[in-house]
């Protein structure tokens, strides 16, 4: 690995990946359509490209790809829950602008392909934790797309085209996670709502289960993973396998940011999974994966960026593609 191009390098994710692989001297081209924000382009070194562009757009990726020897696809409208009410939206970003950037891979003769799939692949299952061998049961249209862009990466492996790495991420927090999003990332969310001096909501009775993951956990792993043959068109799981409920979560929270807030509990939402975290012994085994980072400390180092940023307002997205059906989940605006 010479030359990375990570598309989605401004997003969280991507801009830590980007400081990663740059701390290991790799060259780091970032494509991205910043509908995300640029902000954290100021996080950069010198040393790094950014072209702002689009992966729909086939001379967008053409131009980003000149000269790489690897492709890191982070770019992805990554809500789940809200691709429901827009699911061309969804499908154009999250599949489209895969498959286009991945034919401009293969037509530039560059193998390595990283990709960033997701738990939500899984759905619901009967058994936890969950193992990479579990059926895909694939439940909301974003989910769909990972599944379906996983698919596009095996059959141009099968092909000899390319070697893809996939790697299946959890409920990912930590620095640089937008806070102004009210559809996704339940820690953002809670701290935001401790700084604007309002109780955090939770959907349902807070008891559901999920493995939240600090960031280093995860970008670490992936900067390491190319190379590592018995990975090629392999999916793993990487994240912690430390479960907590949302109800823990947003009292640890509570207690670290402003122990006068009270959690707020709203109906539930149809859509939740109750549990859901994933058997990460694949990733010990093969990548000798341990997530280092508790909750706790992960905890203090994201409240103490987010207080340095401060108390952002919420921003509501009022398109929809499917104006009859809705949810008051998402239609409400409670959060
Ligand atoms: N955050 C999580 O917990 C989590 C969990 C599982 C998987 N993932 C996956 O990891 C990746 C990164 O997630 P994130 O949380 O950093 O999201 P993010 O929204 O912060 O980053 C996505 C980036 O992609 C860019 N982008 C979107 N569409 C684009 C397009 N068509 N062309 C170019 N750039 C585009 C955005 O501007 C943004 O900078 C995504 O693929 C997501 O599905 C995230």
């Amino acid at each position: 690995m010479k030359k990375v191009l990570v598309a989605g390098g401004a997003g969280f994710i991507g801009s830590h990946v980007v400081n990663e692989l740059r701390k290991r001297k790799i060259e780091v081209r970032v494509l991205d359509n910043f509908v995300g924000g640029n902000q954290n382009l100021g996080y950069f070194d010198d040393g790094v490209e950014v072209i702002e562009g689009d992966t729909c757009r086939k001379e967008d990726c053409k131009k980003a790809l000149e000269g790489c020897d690897t492709v890191f696809n982070l770019a992805a409208h990554a809500a789940e829950g809200q691709s429901v009410f827009i699911p061309v939206f969804n499908a154009q970003t999250n599949l489209i602008g895969s498959v286009t950037l991945l034919a401009e891979t293969i037509n530039a003769g560059i193998r390595d392909v990283v990709f960033t799939s997701s738990i939500a692949t899984y759905g619901k299952q009967k058994k936890m934790p969950i193992k990479e061998t579990a059926p895909l049961n694939v439940e909301d249209p974003y989910a769909i797309t990972k599944k379906a862009f996983e698919d596009y990466l095996r059959v141009y492996h099968e092909l000899g085209q390319i070697d893809p790495y996939i790697v299946r991420f959890f409920n990912v927090y930590g620095p640089r996670q937008r806070m102004d999003d009210p559809y996704r990332g339940v820690v953002p969310i809670f701290i935001n709502k401790c700084l604007k001096k309002e109780n955090p909501v939770i959907f349902g009775d807070g008891l559901q289960k999920r493995a939240f993951t600090y960031i280093s956990d995860v970008v670490e792993p992936i900067c390491g993973i190319v190379g590592n043959k018995k990975l090629v068109n392999n999916p793993i799981n990487i994240g912690t396998e430390k479960v907590y409920t949302v109800k823990k979560l947003a009292e640890e929270i509570i207690k670290k940011m402003d122990p006068e807030m009270k959690i707020e509990f709203i109906p539930k939402r149809t859509s939740d999974v109750k549990i859901a975290y994933c058997d990460t012994g694949k990733a010990k085994k093969l990548l000798k994966y341990r997530a280092k980072v508790s909750l706790s400390d992960g905890l203090d180092k994201t409240i103490e960026w987010a207080k340095g940023l401060g108390a952002q307002e919420f921003r509501y997205f009022d398109y929809t593609e499917i104006p009859k059906l809705t949810h008051g989940a998402y239609t409400s605006k409670k959060i």
